[in-house]
């Protein structure tokens, strides 16, 4: 399969340049002007459009069996639907059960993404500690291309981690040459206030962001931060929501660890004031963790994303139908947990971001691909344009615009909370690993194409905490 994508300006995290771009299975192969057309080429013409990499998406939930009900959009639904968007790859959790086998609920995952219609990789969450789980966790990282471990503080009762498993993960990790990431919220906090509202009589949604306040989550996200800064293994904040958890992001930062930052694009535009909505349903399909916030966090997160302190967005893509919210109609703390987003993700850090004057070019692939990419470890395999790179490349067209709806996305759940937005600067093509998988309004996903990426341990940014940390260790005083 050969593809020339011809006449449009190629944008990257470093440079902006006019160029062709031609793909030969899988990989770019050429990049240079007025490049020739094989014959038996499909060609797309990129006139007047922005060629940039496939955005990565590094958290979803396709499936996930979370709150005693699963997650709609499958591992094909949303694959299929992220295309359209300008999405290439996305990095999944594997949530293991307390007390079942890291590896076997691995195989369990890969199995239900073998529908997957676009590359994909997981991390894999530590939800409880005993026998078995560092070895697991040896043999994933070592032969099964995992190189992050995800540590919910939140979900008291469930999967959540408290200190003493993420010390003992954190620690094997350390090990292993692997990152850790965090779901920074107080779980212990969040039961007294759920319980505490709960009693007041308060049990619709708006009951939800008062369980779990910036205050809650700022904390845990110090917390692990100081966890991780004793051990010396660098950190990854999912869905940094606050300004409280920017602070301690931001000292960390300043302080010399090697911290990261995850924004998500929804986070980045709703406000709190959703879960007043005198439409149960509506403030029932807001309730994710953490919350939506009060305006003032939004300004902090989209400032972060432009001073670097915050480095990559995604969407935690975890949706729920309307029926599935339901679960929860007299009582908040059983709304399952979680939005949708994979689809609408790219358009809308352009629109609200390269628009408003927010984001340059440059820092929009950065922040959704690039530096994902970079992070996981596997750049500049994905999140860029080289020679030798996968094929993974959107064709934007920065005059389009759409209106976003339920009515018309191709995601699997029944509500988007998007909806009615418009915006200006949308995908027009996409290729993946080398085959036009969406063009112009037609979507081309074949169901299980998508492969398993594998992600080295020991990241240029592992070794940095590793060396900074074994820097600061006490050596022994030899006497005589
Ligand atoms: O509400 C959310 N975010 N649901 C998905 C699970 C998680 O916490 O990431
Ligand atoms: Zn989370």
């Amino acid at each position: 399969m050969t593809v020339v994508i011809k006449g449009g300006t190629i944008v990257t995290a470093d440079y902006t340049y006019k160029s062709d771009i031609l793909t030969q299975d899988d990989k770019i192969v050429a990049i240079g002007k007025d490049l020739e057309v094989p014959s038996g080429a499909d060609v797309i013409d990129a006139g007047g459009c922005y060629v940039m990499p496939g955005g990565i998406d590094p958290q979803t939930h396709m499936q996930l069996p979370f709150m005693g009900t699963n997650a709609v959009d499958d591992f094909y639904t949303g694959t299929a639907a992220m295309m359209t968007g300008g999405t290439t790859m996305l990095i999944d959790f594997v949530i293991p059960e307390k007390n079942t086998s890291l590896l076997e609920n691995y195989h369990t995952w890969r199995g239900w993404a073998e529908k997957a219609a676009a590359d994909y990789s997981f991390h894999v969450a530590v939800t409880w500690w005993g026998d078995g789980v560092a070895d697991d966790m040896r043999s994933l990282a070592k032969n099964h291309g995992v190189n992050s471990f995800k540590h919910f503080m939140a979900y008291k009762g469930a999967i959540m981690a408290d200190d003493e498993i993420m010390v003992r993960s954190f620690n094997v990790a350390k090990e292993l040459g692997a990152m850790v990431t965090i779901h920074g919220e107080n779980g212990e906090l969040v039961a007294h206030l759920q319980e505490k509202l709960i009693q007041q009589g308060i049990k619709g949604p708006e009951g939800h962001p008062a369980s779990r306040p910036p205050e809650v989550e700022g904390e845990a996200t110090n917390r692990s931060i100081r966890l991780a800064e004793m051990i010396g293994v660098p950190i990854y904040i999912v869905h940094t929501s606050s300004k409280d958890a920017l602070d301690a992001i931001i000292a960390a930062r300043l302080r010399g660890q090697v911290v990261f930052s995850e924004v998500l694009s929804q986070h980045l535009v709703i406000d709190d004031s959703v879960y007043r909505d005198p439409d149960w349903r509506t403030a029932a399909h807001h309730v994710m963790s953490p919350p939506f916030r009060p305006k003032k966090h939004q300004e902090a997160l989209w400032h972060g994303l432009m001073s670097g302190l915050c480095q990559t967005t995604a969407t935690d893509h975890c949706s729920f139908t309307t029926e599935q919210k339901l679960m929860g109609k007299d009582d908040f703390t059983k709304i399952p947990n979680g939005t949708g987003g994979l689809e609408d993700r790219m358009s809308i850090l352009w629109h609200h971001g390269v628009n408003q004057g927010r984001l340059t070019l440059n820092q929009f692939v950065a922040c959704t691909s690039a530096n994902a990419a970079k992070i996981f470890n596997i750049y500049p395999r994905k999140g860029a344009i080289l020679v030798g790179s996968d094929a993974d490349i959107i064709v934007w067209d920065p005059e389009k615009s759409r209106t976003i709806s339920a009515q018309s996305h191709y995601q699997k759940v029944d509500f988007n909370i998007f909806e009615g937005m418009e915006v200006k600067g949308v995908n027009i093509a996409t290729v993946s690993r080398g085959k036009i998988t969406y063009l112009d309004g037609d979507l081309r996903a074949e169901r299980g194409v998508g492969e398993y990426v594998n992600r080295p341990c020991f990241s240029p940014y592992f070794r940095q905490a590793a060396r900074l940390h074994e820097l600061k260790q006490v050596q022994p005083v030899h006497r005589d």
